[in-house]
């Protein structure tokens, strides 16, 4: 039976034997195995389908048919993920964002996080939500926390100071300031996106999650350095407040982002996977 528990040393797993585009995976005293016959396996994948023929929680199943093909097919990526209403916004104007997405999306993000090295946020996620940025929802590999803290505005308050992990800072600011288990890393302000993906690179980061928010994704989106952006929405209407995404105006629809995309149900919500 595949659960949220073991759900992870899958993903490591297909990661690990991603030879062929077809992976036939048999689960053998609770291991996973390749399998040389992939069509009666217990999980096939092929380029864009997962067929399990084993127990698997309804919710895993959901979350492994989205995110095996992707580890599949890519050695590397950055993946930008927002959780927004269906009319695109991720926070009320007064700033209160919990929950827009439900309970199972938690699962999702978790997931998400597991399948990548590093994990990167701005400094108003870490500001608003003080999120650990862990996978305890689903138990795997905790990836690499990167905090983008332009002006270093952050203090050791937060949980990701306080929990003994380690965390990355990148700044522009030359303030002389510590953080518990951080590395910061100084950059200079001009081209400053750029940098950041370049460091990330250099530090052997392959996998990297851009969770958030807005002003983070939106930067990573207008350089052209994700190659897939994920929109959980939620079938909710907010009216106003905070927009998921943004990027400079432009002025011919001819130029709006338009790209490869998948389109998943996920319990009652649903999942837009653009790929670039
Ligand atoms: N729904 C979701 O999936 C989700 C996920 C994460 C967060 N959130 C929500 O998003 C909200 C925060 O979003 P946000 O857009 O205000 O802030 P944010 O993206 O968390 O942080 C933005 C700030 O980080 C710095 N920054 C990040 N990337 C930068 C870059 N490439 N270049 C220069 N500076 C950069 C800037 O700091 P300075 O202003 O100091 O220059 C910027 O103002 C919170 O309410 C949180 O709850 C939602």
């Amino acid at each position: 039976m595949i659960t949220k528990h073991n759900i992870s040393s899958l993903f490591e797993f297909v990661k690990n034997q991603k030879k062929s585009n077809n992976l036939g995976v048999d689960l053998i005293n609770k291991s996973f195995v390749l399998s040389q016959h992939s069509k009666i396996a217990d999980i096939s994948i092929d380029k864009y389908k997962v067929v399990f023929n084993c127990k698997i929680e309804k919710k895993i199943k959901e979350i492994g048919q989205i995110l095996l093909p992707i580890l599949m097919l890519k050695k590397k990526f950055y993946i930008g993920q927002i959780g927004q209403s269906l009319d695109g916004k991720i926070a009320l104007l007064n700033g209160n964002s919990h929950y827009i997405n439900d309970k199972n999306s938690i699962s999702y993000l978790h997931s998400l996080r597991s399948i990548c090295d590093a994990v990167v946020v701005g400094v108003n996620t870490i500001r608003k939500d003080d999120p650990l940025l862990t996978t305890r929802a689903i138990k795997g590999p905790n990836p690499q926390r990167i905090i983008i803290d332009p002006s270093l505005k952050l203090t050791n308050k937060y949980k990701v100071f306080k929990d003994g992990m380690p965390n990355i800072i990148f700044t522009h600011s030359k303030l002389n300031k510590k953080f518990n288990n951080t590395q910061i890393y100084q950059l200079p302000e001009r081209n400053f996106t750029n940098l950041i993906y370049q460091n990330i690179n250099r530090l052997g980061y392959k996998f990297v999650l851009v969770e958030g928010g807005s002003k983070t994704i939106s930067k990573f989106l207008e350089n052209g350095l994700l190659n897939i952006m994920q929109f959980i929405i939620a079938p909710t209407i907010i009216g106003s407040g905070i927009n998921s995404i943004n990027i400079e105006p432009i002025t011919n629809l001819k130029n709006v982002i338009r790209t490869k995309n998948n389109i998943f149900k996920f319990g009652k919500e649903i999942i837009v996977s653009l790929e670039f």
